[in-house]
């Protein structure tokens, strides 16, 4: 998939803000299996950070650390300046979370489900009604907002779970795999959804994927995580950048001296004894174009080259690594040497700032007819695993909600 970088992406961070999530050093064991290993990254209001990594990377137990779900062997977290593990209905306060398989009343409407947990966040009845109609709308659901959700297609689930999450004007949003098993269509249409609301709201947004191409249109930065560890972080035109690129695949179109095109046989011709080039073909994407592959920074001999036989360039476009040739380059480079993580690549985060933090007072979550009684409520519409999150050590069932459904 070809993506554009958005106005957002492209805008610079803000780094006078302070890190509203911050994670230092954080490493969990599950026995002798690291599942998170020294992770260290921030992110800044208003921006959208991209945890991307295979499956079984650690980009849930991530999450689950930064929600207070699950306790990190080692490390610290802070979101909005909060210890999760140590006040997680604080954190639940500020944060929208979608988890990675996101559970409703299938037999009540889009507009019941949200009130089901305006009632459980103790939103007043009138505020809910309208902030409920608004996000309706916002997601693009505001004419099926009576319609049944067991009616209603993954796409339109992702977009209730986006709205269910902001129902409580969170100023963090945490989103586990928005777009697993979204078409393509849906995947565009949910991402530009993700990224009006962090601009919009100016909130901070992490979200994790394994589509490094699908989603970085909208991260400002990606961590880039493999078997528990951030082997690479930054922009993706810093990671581009990063390391050796092997190869630059440049688009070729030129004139011939009399204003024509000087169409694919001439052009093969002008550039394949070029040195360096390795390759020229047909552009399949444009007629009368070639597309050469040759060493990094080719494209200035290939101009030379085509002057040289009189030819006039009229296009030459050098293709940016492919953001999956990326992905693949790191992860192919972490596998290699698995005990030498790249340096300089993950953020160092300053010292938390320290807030006074109230003592939430009661119950502030909820949970779906699904979870088991031990399930934190935190984790509100996760089918994920019957409320056992944290399999391993026994740390979990840290949330005070006590009811089911009512
Ligand atoms: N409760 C648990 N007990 C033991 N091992 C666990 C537990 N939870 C996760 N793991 C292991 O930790 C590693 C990271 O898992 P995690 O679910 O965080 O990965 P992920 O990046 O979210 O993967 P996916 O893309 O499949 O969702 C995996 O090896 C997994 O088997
Ligand atoms: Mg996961």
């Amino acid at each position: 998939m070809v993506t554009q970088a958005s106005p957002l992406a492209e805008r610079g961070r803000d780094s006078t803000l302070e890190p509203v999530i911050e994670a230092r050093r954080l490493t969990k064991r599950y026995g002798a299996r690291v599942a998170v290993d020294d992770l260290s990254f921030e992110v800044r209001p208003g921006e959208v950070f991209g945890l991307l990594g295979p499956n079984g990377a650690g980009k849930t137990t991530t999450v689950l650390m930064l929600l207070g779900l699950t306790e990190p062997t080692s490390g610290e977290a802070r979101v909005v300046g909060v210890d999760p593990m140590r006040d997680p209905l604080e954190v639940k306060r500020h944060v929208g979370y979608m988890p990675d398989t996101v559970g409703f009343y299938d037999g009540l409407s889009a507009r019941e489900n949200l009130a089901y947990t305006a009632r459980l966040n103790r939103i007043p009845r009138a505020e809910a009604a309208e902030r409920i109609s608004d996000l309706l709308a916002q997601v693009g659901l505001a004419e099926v907002a009576a319609q049944k959700v067991d009616t209603f297609s993954r796409g339109m689930r992702q977009r209730l779970g986006v709205a269910d999450a902001l129902l409580k004007d969170p100023s963090v949003l945490i989103l586990d795999e928005p777009t697993a098993s979204l078409d393509p269509e849906g995947v565009v249409e949910l991402l530009a959804l993700i990224e009006r609301i962090a601009l919009e709201r100016r909130i901070a947004v992490l979200l994790s994927s394994h589509l490094l191409d699908q989603v970085q249109a909208i991260c400002q930065r990606v961590g880039i995580f493999y078997r528990g560890r951030l082997i690479a972080e930054g922009s993706v035109r810093d990671l581009a950048s990063e390391g050796s690129r092997t190869q630059d695949v440049v688009e070729v179109g030129a004139q011939a001296s009399d204003g024509h095109p000087a169409g694919v046989d001439l052009l093969t011709a002008a550039l394949r004894g070029t040195p360096g080039v390795a390759s020229v073909a047909p552009d399949p994407d444009a007629p009368g174009r070639v597309l050469v592959t040759g060493a990094p920074g080719i494209a200035g001999a290939l101009t030379s080259a085509l002057a040289a036989t009189g030819l006039h360039p009229v296009h030459l476009r050098t293709h940016e690594e492919r953001l999956d040739a990326i992905y693949a380059r790191l992860v192919h480079a972490a596998a290699e040497a698995p005990a030498a993580a790249p340096e300089g690549r993950t953020v160092s985060l300053a010292p938390a700032p320290r807030r006074s933090i109230r003592r939430a007072p009661g119950r502030a979550g909820h949970r779906r007819p699904e979870r088991s009684d031990q399930d934190g409520g935190n984790a509100d519409r996760s089918n994920r695993d019957g409320g056992d999150h944290d399999r391993g050590d026994g740390h979990d069932h840290r949330d005070d909600d006590a009811g089911g459904p009512r």
